[in-house]
């Protein structure tokens, strides 16, 4: 993307970018709006030291396919600070961003959790702004929706999950299912595939892997990291100890990849076993990762499918902003459960059909409603 010479938009967006700082606490910040045919601009709000103009821009723009995909009415829109999270001064530059952003929010962009921000920090800005329309994802004790804390995403991925065994005329019963990363997905999907019968056979962190080919204790593991966080692997009795990466290409029925991009490289689809792979985390799959599992009728079900749980559940938030009646999480795991599963099955028919990836197939139904709602704007001409 170049700024200097306006040639950063391409046929989508972005629509608007509005860069602000303050001297006084060395704020820097930006707003980027990328496409609102199908609804005003949606999407989280990022800390982090290096943040980038680009880096916002580009996640504004997975969110104009997001909302597209799971059918909800919002557009694409990210927001960005650059400033490191774990200073002792972020909530001044919090309230800073905010108040400079204040004449966009919450008309045309109302702030979110992304890297570096939590639902105390959500709250803190409905407090500057002195609307609670600002900002979504504040902790329930304020009328908020902490999205994030009650699992959802990771909720959502065990329901595609789940829905992608059984188009393959499978049952998740009994079924091995690998886990990498245990953090809020993967910790999250591993406690609902637990409750839907599967048996999880591995889970692993930065600071190792565990393995028992009979199945793990799902509970006691949520319970260790509870306590002991990412250092879970080793306080767990019993498991077997594994490699870094080793446990992608154990024997397993299914394989959630739900802790960094690029990890499934060619090497690692050709070697697993697994004939489900679910992305947890985003961009999990390398493109030629994902040519070689549809070559091998491995079904895949796309990250921005599969992660979509969070987003049903900020729609559902963004609703709650301005009712007076507390929020509970049941009916919004339901929704997320039924639009997910939805699509899940959607896009795994579309790829067989057009003899496509599934990530091509989702990103083809995206693209296509956000084209359509423009053609019916007047943006753009039909074609
Ligand atoms: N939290 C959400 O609602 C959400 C929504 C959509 C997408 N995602 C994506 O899902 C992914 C995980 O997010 P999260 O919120 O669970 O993060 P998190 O920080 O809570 O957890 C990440 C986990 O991955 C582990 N990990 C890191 N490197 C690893 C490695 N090399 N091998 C094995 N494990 C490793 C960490 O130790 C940790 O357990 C990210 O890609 C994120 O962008 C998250």
């Amino acid at each position: 993307m170049r700024l200097d010479d306006l040639s950063h938009a391409d046929a989508w967006g972005p629509e608007k970018i509005v860069t602000v700082s303050d001297t006084r606490t060395g704020m820097r910040g930006v707003l980027v709006i990328d496409n609102t045919a199908r609804g005003m601009g949606k999407g989280g709000t990022r800390m982090g030291p290096a943040l980038t103009v680009t880096e916002v821009a580009r996640l504004a723009r997975v969110m104009t396919w997001k909302w597209a995909a799971v059918d909800l009415f919002f557009g694409g829109a990210k927001a960005g600070v650059r400033f490191d999270p774990a200073s002792a001064d972020k909530e001044a530059v919090l309230r800073a961003f905010a108040r400079a952003l204040s004449s966009e929010v919450p008309e045309e962009y109302v702030f979110g959790l992304d890297m570096g921000l939590t639902e105390h920090d959500a709250a803190v800005i409905q407090d500057e702004l002195g609307a609670r329309g600002a900002a979504v994802g504040s902790p329930s004790e304020v009328g908020g929706v902490p999205y994030d804390q009650w699992g959802v995403t990771g909720y959502g991925v065990a329901e595609a999950v789940d829905e992608a065994v059984r188009r393959d005329g499978a049952d998740l019963h009994g079924a091995r299912v690998v886990v990498q990363g245990f953090g809020a997905v993967g910790a999250a999907a591993a406690e609902r595939l637990h409750e839907l019968g599967a048996r999880v056979v591995a889970v692993s962190t930065a600071e190792g892997a565990l393995h028992a080919p009979d199945g793990l204790d799902v509970p006691a593991l949520l319970q260790a990291r509870s306590q002991w966080g990412d250092a879970l692997v080793h306080h767990v009795d019993g498991s077997r100890p594994l490699a870094a990466g080793e446990e992608l290409t154990l024997p397993a029925d299914v394989l959630i990849p739900a802790a960094r991009q690029d990890v499934v490289d060619v090497a690692a689809a050709r070697d697993l076993s697994a004939s489900v792979v679910v992305e947890g985390a985003n961009l999990a799959l390398t493109p030629k990762a994902q040519a070689v599992l549809a070559e091998r009728g491995v079904s895949v079900v796309p990250d921005f499918i599969a992660n979509a749980g969070g987003v049903v559940a900020a729609a559902y938030a963004m609703e709650a902003r301005s009712s007076v009646f507390p929020v509970e999480p049941g009916p919004i795991r339901a929704a997320v459960s039924e639009r997910l599963r939805a699509n899940t099955l959607h896009v795994l028919e579309e790829a067989a059909r057009g003899a496509l990836t599934s990530h091509e197939a989702a990103r083809h139904l995206a693209e296509r409603r956000v084209r359509t709602a423009m053609e019916i704007r007047g943006r753009v001409r039909s074609s």
